[in-house]
């Protein structure tokens, strides 16, 4: 049975630990691995903090938005803003590359997201925002299918 969740929250960084947490907490009905849940809480933090900092430039009038849908040890993640959008998205997802160099980012962000997750879709438009959506099949646990 698809099960599904949506949060939406002010661009403030008070809330990421929120977005981390609250996310994590819905996804724990699937009884995921240790392992399994911090990468989704390391990847919600790097889409998260992504949105704050860089969509919204740290405007915390901005809104994110979280949608969550698990399915039979399947996890869909949409994290999306209405910020500033990406105008070369090939460019960004690169590792290293950084548009804020002097906030020492590690320009990691993406390439995090892409090893930890199975599936990762980036659509952005500049002025009108950004959507990542992030996919994960979770580990079969053998104790439970015997
Ligand atoms: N939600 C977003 N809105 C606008 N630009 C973004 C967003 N997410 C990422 N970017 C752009 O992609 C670049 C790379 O992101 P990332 O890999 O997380 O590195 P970092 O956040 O350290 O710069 C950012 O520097 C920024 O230019
Ligand atoms: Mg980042």
């Amino acid at each position: 049975m698809r099960n599904e969740m949506q949060i939406q929250f002010s661009a403030l960084s008070q809330n990421e630990s929120f977005a981390r947490v609250t996310v994590a907490a819905f996804i724990a009905q699937l009884d995921p691995t240790m392992d399994e849940l911090t990468e989704i809480k390391t990847v919600v933090s790097e889409a998260v903090t992504n949105s704050i900092i860089h969509g919204y430039n740290g405007n915390p009038a901005g809104l994110v938005y979280i949608s969550v849908a698990i399915e039979d040890g399947f996890v869909e993640i949409i994290i999306r803003d209405e910020g500033v959008g990406i105008s070369d998205i090939e460019e960004a997802r690169q590792p290293l590359f950084t548009t804020k160099p002097e906030l020492e980012r590690s320009g990691m962000g993406f390439t995090i997201m892409e090893n930890f997750m199975d599936e990762i879709e980036v659509e952005s438009q500049p002025s009108l925002g950004t959507i990542i959506r992030l996919k994960k099949h979770l580990a079969i646990k053998k104790a439970l299918c015997n």
